[in-house]
């Protein structure tokens, strides 16, 4: 048998800003109910006009080789979707700001919100070749739409930063695995703009095909049965779609699927989402921060991750959660990313989504606005600065 292979450490940072739904449905006039329950959705992240997907991700990534150092990391991949250059992975400034060793391949990933479960398991494949090497995963994204679209209330931002390692103190990665891919217009982002463009009900749709044929791959290939799983984290564009989706795979299934038993099972894995918004490649593994952080006991279970990536690529897998992974939590920290968080008015919001860093690659200083440990200090000759805070 081959050593076991998956996540070491586990964290998620976000930004230091927040609109809650509450503010934004007293500008909008929607009624709160459908935030609160429609879509399942309290409160998003939102970029103080210094920090983007590098400086999330660097804060994250800053905790994980704060705890473990970096000798033994030979990877460093950068999931986004959210991506700051055509041709530099946006992992490169992370190496710098954490003054990473030179012997690490950097390199960044890009399939929707899928990218990170892809590297997640090609960072499995690299550790099974060499289980004394170490990767490094960072998943980083803002979630944007346009001001007064459908899409508006499901913005957010996040980055997590989980390790991949031989004998993992958190969870071990299953086999098998099952992928579906269809190319469809669900939901995509021309490279000329800076909000994305989506179908609602159409990337609903998409998502649940997705789903039932990722499962049905899963499940021909081998994988556990429902009833064998203890939770399964899907990804939460907003929360309410992995309710919609645990009923759709109950259903498929002939399982009992009445609401009240699905939003009992799911709420573990949504504290932080309906808080943080949508965070693309960060979502699922936020989702899954929060359920090993529930305080639900979780020694030796069966957990399931359903990953979605408009476009489309999914996948389900599973992970064996390793007894004792409690002590390896970071609870706290968490909890202090999301109520650390400063609110902003619907005002502020507004101004803050219509400003950005100019796309001529003018001389460009931001404000000074971020508390957190690294920032984006502007833009010369074309090159993003970035900079320890403080
Ligand atoms: N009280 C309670 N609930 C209410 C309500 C009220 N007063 N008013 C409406 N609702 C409910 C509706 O019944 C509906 O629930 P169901 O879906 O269960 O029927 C829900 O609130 C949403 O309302 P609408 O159907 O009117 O939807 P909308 O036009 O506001 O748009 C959306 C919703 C399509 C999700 C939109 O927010 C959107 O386009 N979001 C971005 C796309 C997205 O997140 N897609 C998810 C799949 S794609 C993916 O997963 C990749 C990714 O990350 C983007």
């Amino acid at each position: 048998d081959s050593v076991p292979v998956g996540i070491h450490d586990l964290t998620f940072r976000t930004t230091s800003l927040q609109l809650t739904h509450a503010e934004l449905a007293g500008h909008t006039g929607v009624p709160l109910a459908k935030y609160h329950r429609g879509i399942g959705q309290k409160a998003m992240s939102i970029p103080a006009p210094d920090e983007d997907v590098v400086t999330m991700a660097a804060d994250a990534a800053a905790a994980v080789v704060g705890r473990h150092g970096a000798d033994r990391i030979r990877t460093l991949v950068f999931a986004t979707e959210t991506s700051i250059d055509q041709a530099k992975a946006g992992g490169l400034y992370v190496h710098s700001l954490l003054g990473l060793p030179p012997h690490i391949r950097v390199v960044e990933l890009k399939q929707a919100c899928y990218g990170a479960t892809a590297a997640l398991q090609f960072a499995t494949a690299l550790v099974h070749r060499d289980p004394d090497q170490q990767v490094l995963v960072l998943a980083s994204d803002i979630a944007r739409y346009d001001l007064d679209s459908p899409g508006e209330p499901t913005q957010g931002a996040a980055a997590a930063a989980f390790l991949v390692t031989a004998r993992p103190a958190l969870l071990e990665i299953d086999t098998p695995s099952g992928v579906f891919t269809r190319e469809v217009m669900d939901f995509w982002r021309p490279n000329y703009r800076t909000t994305a463009l989506v179908d609602g009900r159409a990337s609903i749709d998409a998502y649940l095909h997705a789903l039932t044929g990722a499962f049905g791959d899963y499940r021909r290939r081998g994988g556990a049965t429902l009833r064998d799983i203890h939770t399964i984290c899907y990804h939460q564009p907003f929360t309410r779609m992995a309710h919609k989706a645990h009923h759709h795979l109950l259903q498929q299934a002939g399982l009992p699927a009445g609401p009240q038993d699905i939003a009992a099972a799911l709420a573990p894995t949504t504290t932080y989402n309906e808080l943080l918004g949508n965070s693309y490649t960060a979502s699922l593994y936020v989702a899954l921060a929060a359920l090993l952080d529930s305080g639900t006991p979780l020694d030796g279970e069966t957990v399931g991750l359903f990953s979605y990536g408009s476009g489309s690529v999914a996948e389900f897998l599973t992970a064996t959660v390793r007894p004792g992974y409690r002590d390896h939590l970071r609870t706290e920290a968490h909890h202090a990313a999301v109520t650390d968080r400063r609110p902003v008015g619907y005002a502020a919001y507004r101004d803050l989504h219509g400003s950005g860093l100019p796309t001529d690659g003018s001389r460009y200083a931001t404000a000074a606005s971020t508390p957190g440990p690294y920032r984006l200090a502007g833009i010369r000759d074309h090159r993003r600065l970035y900079e320890t805070n403080g």
